[in-house]
């Protein structure tokens, strides 16, 4: 990515290509995105090694990872450490902190070291008015195609809620395959929307129809995709 006058890299954007960057990780080296293609990736950042909030999310995702595998999703973590650190803060996790019930947690997926904060700077992750020399707490869903998706951040003092996640990277998937959007909250087995009428023929059609949809208005019309249908198609076991 290109840097403007003011040397200032832009951040990211929903529907950019996946800035490209080359990285050493605690799974050996990865160039990013080609090594991804064809998956799912969440590529996620944490302020640093060692610390508290940053255990409990790492143990949290690390024990759903296969979850997330099985929907074609691999999970790649970054944090302005070193490698060395990142290798015995891992070693801790699974060898010393029992956690709400987690215990001997590995973290298999990789965990970028970028202490000259280039990827971090690229992704946007650095946000001075939080701080000058930790990530925030970024997650970048990028599709197979090497586009972004969403982009969510909170700050350094709040946990990730990971069931979130999942939940927004299947609806992202049921969105793809099924033509539809979702309601706030969806879930699986929910009803999900129809793209708005495009003309007023559509609208009418649409408020007419006595085919399996609800319309609210000739604007909001649903229809119900069973769950079994939804895991089905996008091939999440049961
Ligand atoms: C934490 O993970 O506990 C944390 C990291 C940086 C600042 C505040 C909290």
């Amino acid at each position: 990515m290109e840097n403007n006058e003011n040397n200032v890299v832009p951040m990211p954007r929903i529907g950019d290509k996946a800035p490209v960057f080359k990285a050493v990780t605690t799974q050996g080296e990865i160039n990013f995105p080609d090594d991804y293609k064809d998956s799912w990736v969440i590529l996620f950042s944490h302020p640093a090694d060692f610390t508290p909030v940053c255990t409990s999310e790492f143990m949290t995702f690390a024990s759903m990872e296969q979850k997330f595998n099985d929907v074609n999703c691999k999970l790649v973590g970054l944090s302005v450490d070193g490698l060395y650190s990142h290798i015995a803060w891992l070693r801790t996790i699974k060898e010393k902190i029992e956690y709400k019930g987690m215990r001997d947690v590995e973290v298999k997926f990789p965990l970028i070291e970028d202490i000259t904060m280039e990827v971090a700077r690229k992704y946007g992750m650095i946000q001075p008015g939080e701080s000058n020399t930790k990530a925030v707490r970024a997650v970048f869903f990028i599709d197979p195609r090497g586009i972004i998706r969403a982009i969510i951040y909170y700050p350094l003092s709040l946990g990730r809620n990971f069931d979130e996640l999942y939940r927004a990277l299947i609806a992202m998937q049921a969105a793809d395959k099924f033509s539809i959007a979702t309601p706030a909250d969806w879930r699986p087995g929910d009803e999900v929307i129809i793209p708005t009428a495009g003309s007023c023929g559509v609208a009418k059609e649409r408020m007419e129809s006595k085919e399996e949809m609800n319309c609210y208005d000739w604007f909001f019309c649903t229809k119900k995709i069973s769950k079994e249908d939804v895991e089905s198609g996008l091939n999440i076991k049961g």
